[in-house]
């Protein structure tokens, strides 16, 4: 489906016109979310039509029994989900014995718009029922940035040609069942339901893990603005709660509901004092009252759109899809938790399952480092390092011994929760990720601390894994890696995967790089770390053998490393060969196809290059992409970007602007046609990396920043902002020339297009 209802806009995505076939659709482009939890954009009012109820809180889950067709020994038993949380948006409407149901009656002038200047989603509409009433809704609703536990609605109806009766029933549902659950179970044990006049909350806690939530709801009206009280009926049931108000209104009369809600739960509070800290926590916002609490809630936008936003002048599709990848990127992550991570799908969908990929360490990271304090980077890092030792135990059940670690292909609490053989145990290269974040960090941030507090145990781990994970061939005289699968996932169990080699020595490389570095200037960090993991200099002569003797395969035909071996066995056909009927391969051919084909699902090659490109020459570079990029499917929503990036560096602009709304309209055009089941959250921070370092040019190798600023013919000229060290620098490109303005206090040494440029505090700089 193209999503061509999305009305270009320069801070909002909107919509007019009702059309069922769009609602699910639309419930992932129109969600919210603010870091600690987020929901599809579900009506209030209920709807019998199809949609996909959800509501998420971060970092709770529930380990579903594995299902998989044939078990291999490794396969980890649960697989972690992000779990369908109670609902407390819901209020239903009876207009003299009617329910109001947009599947029901006949609406008109029906408009959505989510606001990400100020973080706010509305809806109005008018709603004729089946028995001739009519209404006019408006609806606002937010999540609170300020009070990260609970979210508020207000909601308007008004009478357009009655009089009479209206009730109206706000409740909260604590059976809402995952749409993700692999033996069709409930997830949720209902502890106790509590009511006082106008609130209620429903105790619950997930089977297995035991999160205990408190899900509240605190109800207040207004007849024609003025506060009214009403009385109510209270109807409960085994999960779920509700109040029936029941009013008279006459024609015009305008009634409005204020819903606050939200939850309250067991990884921050204690489980005993759940239900009376959600009832302090929606006292709290209730006395300051909506309209100030909306007012918070553009100012914390403001403040976030202070350094991450980014203007497009002269494309107002880009400029409205770069906002939209940089609003939902900060409604799922604020980094302030280090519990916390960013799934796939964020808090919009349940595909995928857990929330951690790899995504995160090699998508996300820059973004969050460029745009936010830098120890929000480093909480993503320390996510992975307090489940080092799952990532041993995890290696451990696959074989591997003394301290060698596997980070999961995705997890939520640091076990494996992937369970495809060709993913869960040759997927490998995950582990490589997470030792380029922690480079990537401490390069950029300057942070040198991190690795002897921190980072050096994941780095020593993750190189025993590749020392073990490592083969020696005679015949080759070379060490090699057998059996992985690369970031191509179109291709299993190869041997000498490009990326995958690459990444092993580096980490190898590296992490004996920084155990010198500590021996001289933390020698009290590197005797801790050699006394913790037993290192030994056998070890250490290892990693650096096989380093040295890593095997990469090479066409001296095409002058490209292959992306394994026997890649050119295949036969070669480009993507511009393969008829549209055919397109995405992923739905149109068998997999055994599709293994067997040269098409490339995302950047492979690609992506070591992208990371290292500092060790490769522009030609070098030139050859691969040219070579690489015409077999790319793109049918991963990560591989756009950094075909982009690298297309803008090889001056290819055209390819790099083609590429760049690839990624950033994947979503608001529904590309995949699959925008229902939630949005692409870990791709939409590619987007914003296809604008700083692919346009912008932007590159921090070895402490230096560099720009090389292009601008796309489409543009009239694009700026960013960001966060370097304590600086905040404002880049402006435009076909007249590229800007620097430095809005801090301390000056800044940059390269641009490879000269040194200084330059002073609060002072801008043109050329
Ligand atoms: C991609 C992986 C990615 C995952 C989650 C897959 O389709 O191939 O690289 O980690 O999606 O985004």
């Amino acid at each position: 489906m193209n999503l061509d209802y999305i009305i270009p806009n320069e801070w909002s995505i909107i919509q007019e016109g009702f059309v069922k076939e769009n609602v699910t659709a639309s419930e992932s482009i129109f969600s919210i979310g603010n870091g600690a939890m987020g929901q599809r954009a579900n009506f209030e009012e209920n709807y019998s039509g199809d949609t996909f109820q959800g509501s998420y809180i971060g970092g709770i889950y529930y380990p579903d029994k594995t299902r998989v067709g044939w078990w291999k020994n490794g396969y980890p038993e649960y697989f972690a989900k992000v779990l369908n949380a109670p609902n407390w948006i819901g209020i239903n409407v009876n207009i003299k014995g009617i329910f109001l149901d947009l599947n029901k009656c006949k609406v008109s002038n029906y408009k959505r718009e989510l606001n990400m200047k100020e973080g706010v989603l509305t809806r109005s509409f008018t709603a004729e029922l089946q028995n001739g009433n009519q209404v006019k809704v408006n609806a606002v609703r937010f999540l609170s940035l300020d009070f990260d536990e609970i979210g508020a609605i207000k909601y308007d109806i008004t009478s357009i040609n009655f009089t009479g009766e209206i009730e109206f029933i706000p409740y909260v549902d604590a059976g809402i069942m995952n749409e993700d659950a692999n033996y069709d179970e409930f997830f949720w044990e209902i502890l106790q339901i509590e009511e006082e006049k106008n609130e209620a909350y429903i105790l619950s806690k997930t089977l297995k893990t035991e999160f205990h939530v408190s899900t509240g709801m605190k109800i207040s009206f207004a007849l024609n603005d003025d506060k009214i009280i009403l009385d109510s009926e209270v109807e409960k049931s085994e999960k779920k709660i509700a109040f029936k108000y029941k009013t008279e209104v006459k024609q015009g009369d305008t009634f409005t509901i204020i819903k606050y809600g939200g939850y309250t739960q067991s990884m921050n509070h204690a489980k005993e004092d759940l239900i009376s800290s959600s009832k302090k926590t929606l006292q709290k916002v209730a006395n300051i009252g909506f309209d100030d609490l909306l007012l918070k809630q553009k100012e914390s936008w403001k403040k976030i759109w202070k350094t991450a936003d980014i203007v497009i002048e002269g494309d107002i599709k880009a400029q409205q899809a770069i906002r939209f990848n940089i609003f939902q990127l900060n409604q799922t992550y604020l980094g302030e938790d280090s519990r916390l991570n960013i799934g796939p799908k964020g808090f919009t969908g349940e595909k995928y399952g857990g929330s951690t990929y790899w995504d995160t360490e090699a998508y996300c990271i820059p973004f969050y480092m460029s745009t936010k304090d830098k120890n929000v980077a480093k909480n993503l890092l320390l996510y992975r390092y307090n489940q080092l030792d799952k990532a041993i135990e995890n290696a451990e059940k696959l074989g591997f011994k003394n301290g060698a670690a596997l980070y999961p292909m995705v997890t939520m609490n640091g076990e494996e929760c992937h369970n495809e053989w060709e993913i869960t145990f040759e997927e490998i290269h995950r582990n490589g990720a997470m030792i380029y974040a922690i480079y990537n960090y401490v390069n950029y941030t300057g942070d040198n601390s991190y690795i002897p507090e921190f980072g050096m145990e994941v780095m020593i781990a993750v190189s025993r894994f590749w020392q073990q994970r490592a083969t020696y061939s005679e015949p080759k005289e070379k060490y090699v890696i057998l059996g992985v699968t690369g970031p191509n996932e179109y291709e299993n169990n190869v041997n000498n995967n490009f990326y995958t080699n690459y990444l092993a020595k580096w980490c190898m490389e590296y992490t004996l790089e920084n155990l010198n570095l500590l021996k001289e200037k933390y020698k009290d960090d590197f005797d801790r770390i050699i006394d913790k993991t037993k290192l030994n200099q056998l070890e250490l002569d290892q990693w650096k053998t096989i380093a040295e003797k890593m095997h990469f395969p090479y066409s001296e035909k095409y002058n490209v490393y292959l992306q394994q071996d026997g890649f050119l066995d295949k036969e070669l056909i480009l993507v511009k060969e393969l008829p549209k009927s055919e397109r995405p391969i992923n739905q149109k051919w068998s997999w055994d196809r599709i293994l067997r084909s040269v098409n490339i699902k995302q950047a492979d090659v690609l992506q070591g290059i992208y990371f290292f490109e500092n060790r490769f020459k522009i030609d070098e570079i030139t050859d691969h992409f040219n070579f690489y990029e015409p077999f790319t499917v793109h049918e991963s929503s990560l591989s756009p970007c950094v075909h982009s990036i690298l297309a803008a560096k090889i001056e290819k602009i055209d390819k790099a602007y083609e590429m760049y709304l690839r990624t950033a309209r994947l979503d608001l055009d529904d590309y995949n046609s699959e925008v229902h089941e939630g949005l692409h959250i870990t791709s939409m921070a590619g987007t914003w990396l296809s604008i700083v370092q692919g346009f912008g040019g932007m590159r921090n190798f070895d402490g230096v920043l560099s720009f090389a600023p292009q601008i796309p013919k489409e543009w009239k000229s694009y700026s960013f902002k960001i966060n370097f060290r304590g600086t905040t620098l404002k880049v402006h490109k435009s076909h007249d020339g590229s800007k620097f303005t430095n809005e801090s206090e301390t000056p800044i040494e940059i390269m641009v297009h490879g000269k040194k440029v200084v330059v002073s505090s609060n002072e801008c700089v043109a050329l």
